[in-house]
């Protein structure tokens, strides 16, 4: 697909010509007006609830925005993905992280290879690996059972097990503690040594493409902190690998048969549902991770098959377009309402961002409007004594992804209404805000005299008018997780496929690495370094100083 100027298009055209009008809506008025808003700006679909009536926008916005997705090809670009074209087109590769939750047997054939029988032949040697360790039948050196267990990666290789873990901690094996090393930051590996025993660790060196410097480097470290105690021979009892690198697996000196591969069609920030899932897969079982798989596949089952308009990654998608790009929000705040799920802002980051981060189309060509916005958040109420003041009155209205599931996992009293009444109370005064009049009406109510009323008002005025989403979970399970992860994925996806990049490539972070290999060795032997700008040489120099002395 080449990727011709978004802008130049006629739904383009028609959703500027609507944004003319709709600029002035308050969606007050859009409730007030439509008693049936909720209802018709609300899809459910695999165990998740998606309300996005806190949007300024209307029926005739949405059918603009679903035409905008039809004439920029999403539905193909879709067919085109799930059937294994090789849709990144920088890397020459297919994009098939939905092929890893493809029930057995339904046969997809990629470059002659069933890759169905392939993607299961890994998954059950992973759960067979994980019920050994999760029964105590794997056991380290000393003949003990294994305690913890401690995921050596980074990006991808981190960030989906280790907030799938977190998000499932409440269904986890209760003799094994999970942890994940991902800093080249030796305090972070070192901190973690001085709290596990050699004899009852099982490290997992988890790198697509087993070169990353963080994790050669905390990979090394544990080896070395291993062999203190231990010995060559027991090194296989206490290290496995996840990775699509054979070779350099095998240089490292883990036995290939400790190894467990996936692909190059799988990307990183997309690989939790590869073999980087071993962590989840000791934490919660292979049934447990089957069912996460399970719900994630629901998603992509909804994701092909439902119209545009009910269609839930596609409505989050457009919604994300109209605010970003005719709105001009320059972030998007998450917000879980469930400490469980405290990691998955971060995990959106990398998602979202090392996507759709980029300023040129799939030829090449500079982009001509803004792409991915900046992601970020904290649970819930947490973020409404942090930093929730700049999103009511802060001067850049910053739409917001409300994420709750109905029923918690606990029996503590009173508690989840209280979340819950948190989460849609800051969605409606987001929406709704205070005007100057209601706010004065109630200062005198109170008794203040006019000149306090007209000081404070100002202060006490919220604008309202700010997007938001809500999406609701039955309960947080590996499907309903499952299926969650799957629907931003595939949102990034469209999203993608509207601005006209690839998705799914991320050179972005290459040159700071090819750079940090240069310093690291000025910093470790050079003499006096000159070759980079006045600022960067002063770092460097302050830096040996310090080293040395
Ligand atoms: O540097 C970015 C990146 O390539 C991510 O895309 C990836 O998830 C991460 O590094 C880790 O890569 P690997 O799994 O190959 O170690």
């Amino acid at each position: 697909m080449s990727a011709t100027d978004l802008r130049s298009t006629a739904a383009w055209t028609a959703l500027q010509n609507h944004y003319a009008h709709a600029r002035d809506w308050r969606m007050r008025d859009l409730f007030d007006v439509d008693t049936q808003r909720f209802h018709a700006f609300s899809e459910e679909a695999a165990g998740i609830f998606l309300d996005y009536s806190k949007n300024a926008v209307t029926r005739e916005t949405m059918d603009l925005l679903c035409a905008l997705a039809r004439e920029r090809g999403v539905e193909a670009q879709r067919a085109a993905m799930f059937a294994g074209d090789r849709i990144n087109n920088t890397e020459q590769r297919a994009v098939l992280h939905t092929a890893l939750r493809v029930p057995r047997g339904e046969k997809l054939m990629l470059d002659g290879q069933d890759i169905n029988a392939e993607v299961h032949a890994v998954l059950d040697r992973l759960g067979h690996c994980a019920e050994r360790v999760r029964s105590g039948d794997w056991t380290g050196y000393t003949g003990q059972a294994i305690t913890d267990v401690v995921n050596i990666g980074i990006g991808g290789s981190y960030l989906g097990p280790k907030m799938v873990c977190e998000a499932l901690r409440g269904i986890a094996h209760p003799r094994i503690a999970m942890h994940f090393v991902s800093n080249v930051d030796g305090h972070d590996l070192d901190a973690l040594l001085a709290r596990v025993k050699p004899e009852t660790t099982l490290f997992i060196v988890a790198s697509k493409t087993f070169t990353t410097q963080e994790t050669m480097m905390n990979a090394q470290s544990a080896r070395a902190w291993f062999l203190k105690t231990g010995e060559e021979a027991d090194l296989a009892r206490h290290f496995v690998a996840v990775s699509t690198n054979t070779q350099a697996v095998t240089d490292f000196g883990i036995d290939p048969a400790n190894m467990f591969g996936f692909w190059d069609w799988v990307g990183g920030r997309y690989s939790v549902w590869s073999a980087i899932g071993l962590p989840v897969a000791i934490a919660v079982g292979h049934d447990g991770f089957r069912e996460f798989l399970a719900g994630a596949h629901g998603m992509d089952q909804h994701f092909c098959s439902a119209p545009l308009e009910r269609n839930l990654p596609a409505i989050l998608a457009l919604v994300g377009i109209w605010n970003r790009n005719f709105l001009g929000s320059t972030s998007i705040s998450v917000a879980p309402y469930h400490q469980d799920l405290a990691s998955f802002p971060g995990y959106l980051e990398q998602l979202d961002m090392e996507s759709n981060g980029k300023r040129v189309d799939r030829d090449g060509a500079p982009l001509s409007v803004a792409t991915s916005p900046v992601i970020w958040g904290d649970t819930g109420t947490n973020g409404q004594h942090a930093y929730f003041q700049m999103l009511h009155q802060g001067t850049d209205p910053v739409p917001v992804d409300f994420i709750a599931a109905l029923r918690p996992s606990h029996a503590l009293a009173g508690h989840q209404e209280a979340l819950l009444a948190n989460c849609f109370a800051q969605s409606e005064a987001l929406m709704r805000g205070r005007t100057q009049d209601e706010v004065a009406a109630e200062l005198q109510a109170q008794g203040l005299a006019a000149d306090r009323i007209a000081a404070l008002a100002p202060h006490r005025t919220f604008p309202g008018n700010r997007p938001s989403n809500t999406l609701l979970l039955q309960s947080l399970t590996p499907a309903s997780l499952g299926a969650l992860i799957a629907l931003y994925e595939h949102k990034v996806f469209v999203q993608g496929v509207i601005w006209g990049i690839n998705s799914f490539d991320q050179w972005g972070v290459e040159l700071g690495k090819v750079l940090a290999r240069a310093i690291q060795n000025e910093l470790m032997t050079a003499p006096d370094v000159d070759a980079h700008d006045a600022s960067t040489n002063g770092l460097i120099a302050r830096a040996r100083e310090a080293l040395q002395a």
